[in-house]
């Protein structure tokens, strides 16, 4: 039996086709946390003539940045692409897809390998609030220079990607609260994505997300029953 597939750029583009929804996004008036945990929806469908503006963008990132993160040491990057000829010019790498475009933006969260040079400059931040004393500061920072310094590669990106994961779980809630929608994409090439947006060498792409005013709802929320992917105490 021979099986049918569809290429990754058909696979993705396929999606918004499948989504015959006509309601545009739920603006919501609730914008409690269950709330919006409950209503952030990937929206693949933007007005294309809304424009965010620079300080809307920049209070949803620094709400994002509250994320925790690995020792603190907020490995997160971004690139926030807002140019409509840079959005044209990503968008073969990311398989065409359609949100790429029509977004107001496209974030791109990295995440720095060599976040831990930071250290010192995060850790006196803290003691100069009073936080933490000056010596206790200087061991810190000396065993995180010394444990991160050692750690592999694959460490490093494994602590840039799930620190980029939660910044950008953040970003997108933040976003909806402020009535804006977005849709997370692995679907791009990353090598590509590095050299067309000369992205310095020590930063790991986590994922682009689209933000913009959505024009369609995105999907109904399907999920696992809870029962399917909860086990207590052992597996
Ligand atoms: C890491 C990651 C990568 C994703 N990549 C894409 C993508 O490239 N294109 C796309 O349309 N959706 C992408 N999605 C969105 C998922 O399809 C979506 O989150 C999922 O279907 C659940 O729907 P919901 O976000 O509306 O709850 C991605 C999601 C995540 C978390």
């Amino acid at each position: 039996m021979t099986q049918k597939t569809m290429s990754k750029e058909e696979y993705l583009n396929k999606v918004k086709d499948l989504d015959t929804t006509s309601e545009a996004p739920k603006v919501l008036e609730n914008t409690d946390f269950l709330t919006v945990a409950k209503e952030r929806r990937s929206v693949r469908q933007y007005d294309q003539n809304y424009k965010i503006e620079e300080g809307e963008i920049r209070e949803l990132l620094e709400t994002a940045i509250l994320a925790p993160s690995s020792s603190n040491l907020q490995p997160w990057r971004f690139l926030v692409i807002e140019d409509q000829a840079e959005k044209e010019r990503l968008s073969p790498i990311a398989n065409g897809q359609q949100q790429i475009t029509e977004a107001s933006v496209v974030i791109a969260v990295l995440g720095d390998k060599k976040a831990y040079n930071n250290a010192d400059q995060i850790y006196s931040q803290i003691a100069e609030k009073g936080n933490m004393p000056e010596d206790i500061k200087e061991m810190y920072v000396n065993s995180i220079l010394e444990n991160y310094g050692n750690f592999s590669e694959e460490k490093l990106t494994r602590i840039a990607m799930i620190d980029g994961g939660l910044v950008s779980m953040q970003l997108m809630l933040a976003a909806k609260a402020k009535g804006y929608d977005t849709v997370p994409m692995g679907g791009f090439d990353e090598s590509e994505f590095v050299k067309a947006f000369d992205v310095p060498e020590d930063y790991e792409p986590v994922m682009l997300i689209s933000l913009g005013k959505g024009k369609k709802a995105g999907f109904e929320k399907t999920r696992l029953p809870l029962d399917d992917v909860l086990q207590w105490n052992r597996y």
